[in-house]
């Protein structure tokens, strides 16, 4: 799969490989694959080691499955149902620093968490199993649900799966099943000031026996 992406510069294809697919199988993930994830994400650098990230997952066919697959939009239950754990993305946005005694903001609690997030992927990854990010669900039913105190930011949802080669997708959907591509470095990196302009992003490349991508939180039209 990293063949149809190709860097610049020389990288490490874990990079390249680690893509959001939508097409799961199902199948149960083990305790010890799914704990790896999070001990991933855990080891991720953050502001003053803050570790401002929280999860909370839920396995299919256990009874933390309904409250979290419920929140998520039409579009994102129409394939995430088939994923084997879903997992809410939280960030603390204040803490109680060693030595002080009131709390204090978190200025960096969604970037640390991004961090957080972006481990737990790749070691999905390496482990052949697929970690894919929604923004598509209802925060504040999730926040009722699941009793989340509003010092936690709820970031995103990530639903994690093993890919399917049958087409198990609707067909619009499954259309769509695609390595999307990035925009150019020199569009995304400048040396000493500013100076970006306005550029389309690249057109998404398909990806052998598979299906889509698409816009994440909206209905297919
Ligand atoms: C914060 C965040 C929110 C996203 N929301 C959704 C979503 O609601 N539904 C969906 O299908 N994909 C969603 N995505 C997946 C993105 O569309 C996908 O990561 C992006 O197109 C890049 O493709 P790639 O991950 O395959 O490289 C989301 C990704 C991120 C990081």
């Amino acid at each position: 799969m990293s063949l149809q992406r190709k860097s610049k510069y020389p990288i490490d294809s874990l990079f390249t490989c680690r893509w959001s697919p939508r097409a799961f199988t199902g199948e149960p993930i083990d305790d010890t694959t799914l704990m790896s994830f999070f001990e991933a994400a855990r080891w991720a650098p953050s502001s003053f080691n803050a570790q401002p990230w929280r999860f909370i997952y839920a396995r299919r066919d256990t009874p933390a499955w309904a409250p979290l697959h419920d929140a998520l939009n039409e579009f994102n239950r129409s394939w995430a149902h088939r994923a084997s754990a879903l997992v809410v993305v939280l960030s603390r946005t204040s803490w109680t620093p060693p030595g002080k005694t009131q709390p204090q903001p978190i200025p960096t609690h969604s970037f640390d968490t991004g961090a957080a997030w972006a481990s737990l992927a790749f070691q999905a990854t390496l482990k052949g199993w697929h970690a894919h990010a929604m923004g598509g669900f209802d925060r504040e039913q999730l926040r009722q649900a699941l009793g989340i105190p509003d010092d936690h930011a709820i970031e995103a949802m990530v639903a994690i799966g093993w890919r399917s080669d049958e087409p198990v997708l609707p067909e619009a959907l499954q259309a769509r099943e695609v390595m999307s591509q990035r925009l150019p470095l020199e569009q995304v990196v400048v040396e000493g000031r500013f100076g970006f302009g306005g550029v389309a992003a690249p057109a998404p490349v398909p990806v052998p026996s598979a299906q889509p991508v698409g816009e994440p939180d909206k209905a297919p039209a």
